[in-house]
């Protein structure tokens, strides 16, 4: 693919983020700075530069759909499915599955309750409320359930209010290399 396909491509997902500067969910910070913040974090922990990319891209689905004042209930696997012709699994399936990463952490780690935002715990109750033990078994076996459960980590930490962020452009460079070589591989 040429070079104006990949740039295209992305402006097209750096326009969704630019959207979500206007978005908060009930959160205290709004979703362009709690996306860049999630990616800082992920970074500074030594993510690869794919779950990185999944940190800063995780919540785009948000903006894919009719949002209520929760967010979009959704929108990890609306995300993920607009995602998923541009980016390869390493970065579409942990996003997928960060919602439910919630849902398995609430079930699983007694402590964990205690850290969501009031937002995360009110839409924790439209996206089903914690995992059975055997929904819990089931999301376990999934090939990338521990990068979204680092990602989930990333994502609770990531609502800081007056955080320095890493600006849209320095991330950019990272989603055209990402995208330029998963189709350019194909
Ligand atoms: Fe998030």
């Amino acid at each position: 693919m040429s070079g104006d396909g990949s740039t295209s491509w992305a402006d097209q997902i750096v326009e969704l983020l630019q959207a979500m500067r206007n978005e908060r969910y009930g959160e205290r910070v709004d979703m362009l700075d709690h996306s860049l913040q999630t990616a800082a974090r992920a970074s500074a922990d030594g993510a690869s530069d794919h779950l990185v990319l999944a940190a800063l891209l995780h919540d785009v689905g948000h903006v894919l759909g009719n949002a209520g004042e929760w967010g979009l209930a959704d929108h990890a696997r609306v995300g993920a499915a607009h995602l998923g012709n541009g980016l390869p699994a390493e970065v579409v399936e942990p996003i997928r599955l960060h919602v439910d990463a919630k849902r398995y952490l609430v079930a699983t780690d007694d402590t964990y309750a205690d850290q969501l935002s009031e937002a995360s715990i009110r839409s924790l109750d439209e996206q089903g409320g914690p995992f059975s033990a055997d929904q819990a078994a089931r999301f376990e076996a999934e090939s990338f359930a521990s990068d979204a459960v680092r990602l989930r980590r990333w994502d609770d930490a990531g609502k800081v209010v007056d955080q320095d962020v890493p600006s849209l452009d320095e991330i950019r460079e990272l989603l055209e290399r990402v995208h330029r070589d998963h189709v350019g591989s194909g």
